[in-house]
């Protein structure tokens, strides 16, 4: 089959905010179906940046995306950067995406990134978004690419600490990415057994955490792991920043949980405590065949959206099915996990188990 852009008409792509695994499946599915239709692709190099002057940009063909699905970060490199904070910034993404010969823009990130997606579109650009990240905290799609990877890699971290723990009869406290959205934790902590999973859509009690770690001790378990998300606020405490710097978006980088309960941990219960901040590792390496095909599934839609002219709207997972969806309705609210699936979650903590067991 030979395939060739007929249409001269050219798609532009760039990657933008923390990178994902399955961000190269997307360019794939993109680019194939963009090709089948006969458009022409153009990566733009280091996201928003891609688009602003000194950006960059490089052509892709059936060649250069070849088995790139397997591949983790993304080909395309990517940037915090926010046309809405450089002077002159909406003009410039205007002239270079005409200089460039690109009447559409398909942006895949997370919240920030489709942010300005959504106001360009409102600013007169046939733009498409692709919804990324590994915090899965994006509206309007059931599953974010990314987050299925890291869930697996944050959840073998803690199932593998089981032995570590219990061999030095210690309290371990595993440090889970995720911004203000607990999902990883969750999903991660569940699988990995932890006695307490601490999530920021709920405050924490201490003095609940020491009772669990008593509770095990009752019953013979000497050793405690407990997952703590990164932003996870101890009742009545203050969310702690690494440092005082922001990003392009108005973001602190959090950090410092585990390593901050762990103190308290040893000073309450007396025993020994350890942890681990499990950091980009969650992101890093190849995605999962879940986040592969999810992947593959968004971009190809997005290409199908190319063709429908469906711009200002974002492709999602809804159940099994990849449709469309406003891109607005998807930055407008960050989704976070809900009340009944915390409620699930604490059925497992060593507190509630004993409850059961007196009554
Ligand atoms: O949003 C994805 C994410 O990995 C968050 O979970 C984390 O807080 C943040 O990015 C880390 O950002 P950076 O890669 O800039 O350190």
């Amino acid at each position: 089959m030979t395939i060739t852009g007929s249409k001269q008409k050219q798609i532009a792509v760039l990657t933008g905010g923390g990178d994902a695994p399955g961000l190269n499946a997307v360019i794939r599915g993109l680019t194939v179906n963009a090709i089948r239709y006969g458009y022409d692709v153009l990566g733009l190099i280091d996201g928003w940046r891609g688009l602003l002057d000194g950006g960059d940009a490089k052509t892709l063909d059936l060649d250069e995306v070849e088995n790139i699905h397997m591949m983790g970060g993304t080909i395309l490199h990517t940037s915090r950067t926010n046309p809405y904070k450089v002077e002159g910034g909406v003009e410039q993404v205007k002239e270079n995406l005409k200089r460039l010969n690109c009447e559409y823009l398909v942006a895949i990130g997370g919240e920030d990134t489709l942010g300005v997606a959504a106001k360009l579109h409102k600013d007169g650009i046939n733009v498409i978004g692709v919804p990324k990240t590994i915090d899965n905290d994006l509206s309007e799609t059931d599953y974010t690419f990314g987050f299925n990877t890291a869930v697996e890699r944050a959840a073998e971290a803690i199932q593998n600490l089981h032995t570590t723990a219990a061999s030095h009869h210690r309290i371990i406290i595993v440090e889970v990415m995720g911004r203000h959205a607990g999902w990883m934790t969750l999903e991660a902590g569940i699988a990995g057994g932890a006695s307490a999973i601490l999530l920021p859509e709920e405050e924490y009690d201490v003095d609940e955490l020491v009772q669990i770690v008593k509770n095990r001790e009752k019953r013979g378990k000497a050793y405690t792991i407990i997952a703590a998300s990164e932003g996870a606020l101890a009742k009545g405490g203050d969310l702690k920043f690494k440092d005082d710097r922001v990003d392009a978006f108005g973001h602190k980088i959090l950090g410092g949980i585990a390593e901050r309960l762990s103190k308290t941990l040893e000073e309450r219960t007396g025993k020994e405590c350890r942890h681990v901040v499990l950091g980009h590792l969650q992101r890093a390496g190849k995605p999962s065949p879940f986040d592969i095909n999810l992947g593959i599934r968004l971009g190809v839609h997005a290409a199908d959206m190319i063709e429908k002219e469906e711009f200002g709207m974002m492709a999602s997972l809804k159940g099994t099915e990849i449709v469309s969806v406003p891109l607005e309705a998807a930055v407008g609210k960050l989704k976070v996990v809900p009340k009944h699936r915390i409620n699930e979650a604490r059925l497992f903590y060593e507190l509630e188990n004993e409850k059961m067991s007196v009554m």
